[in-house]
């Protein structure tokens, strides 16, 4: 894993957002995974600024979301898709044919789930999976105790999860208790993944996912074994790494070859 730890929030997303767009410049047709939650917004603004001002156009990029709610259509305001739809899609020129996020609402929840795992191999794969941190180490929507090679399925949310996503409701009991989400194993196929993690509430989460043992108990944990990952931290989110001297002489004494 590579740990870079950022002066502040606003240059983590800054770095980040720089990260996917050298994607996109490279390869036009990139396959993007993407995320949801209050950590994605300042990402997504970021690249909706590089959009209008430098012109990069997103128009051949494919993209595939980690997660959505199970039983909520795509127009209720909680719902991933009217998220994606607010935050990204409706801004930036990305071509609604090629996004993809599970349907929450589907009758045969296993098939859509196969269909979803099929989808992302016949478009090649997920070349950069962006992703953010549930407070106890979870990535999508896979909670403590998600089989480490899982795939995209219906999982149960914990009451911890509800509590942190009812903001997007109003009130906890119309959270719903189901999703969809891709799996560990879903996620630790694509070929590059990018944890974005800020503020003292993740201190714990990115602590465990980084220096603690590889254990289902903490899904993203599971990413010590991916070839190519970097954690963008600021110094909140990185306060509790034990290793946090090493990570930004390592950063910073990088050779320009690897920069
Ligand atoms: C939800 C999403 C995750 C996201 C997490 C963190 O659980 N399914 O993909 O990483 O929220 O959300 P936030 O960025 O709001 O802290």
């Amino acid at each position: 894993m590579e740990i870079i730890i950022q002066p502040d929030e606003r240059a983590g997303y800054q770095f980040a957002a720089k990260k996917v767009t050298a994607l996109v410049h490279d390869r036009p047709d990139a396959v993007l995974g993407l995320v949801t939650g209050r950590t994605a917004v300042p990402l997504y603004k970021e690249l909706a600024r590089i959009r209008r001002e430098e012109g990069l156009s997103f128009a051949s990029v494919r993209t595939f979301n980690l997660d959505e709610y199970v039983g909520l259509p795509p127009d209720h305001p909680g719902s991933y898709h009217a998220f994606m739809k607010a935050q990204l899609f409706e801004i930036i020129d990305l071509k609604p044919a090629n996004t993809h996020i599970p349907n929450g609402m589907a009758k045969d929840i296993a098939r859509e789930c196969g269909e979803y795992e099929r989808q992302i191999r016949e478009c090649g794969g997920i070349d950069l999976q962006i992703l953010g941190l549930g407070a106890e180490g979870h990535i999508g929507f896979n909670e403590p105790s998600s089989s480490l090679g899982s795939r995209t399925r219906i999982k149960t949310l914990t009451e911890g999860t509800r509590r942190d996503n009812a903001h997007a409701f109003g009130k906890l009991e119309d959270v719903p208790r189901h999703v969809i989400t891709m799996g560990v194993g879903t996620i630790m196929d694509a070929r590059s993944c990018m944890i974005l993690a800020f503020g003292e509430a993740k201190a714990s989460a990115v602590a465990k996912t980084v220096e603690g043992p590889v254990t289902a108990m903490v899904p993203a944990s599971a990413l010590q074994f991916h070839p190519d990952v970097k954690v963008i931290l600021d110094p909140s989110s990185a306060a509790q790494l034990g290793r946090k001297e090493y990570y930004l002489k390592a950063f910073e004494d990088k050779p320009d070859w690897q920069k």
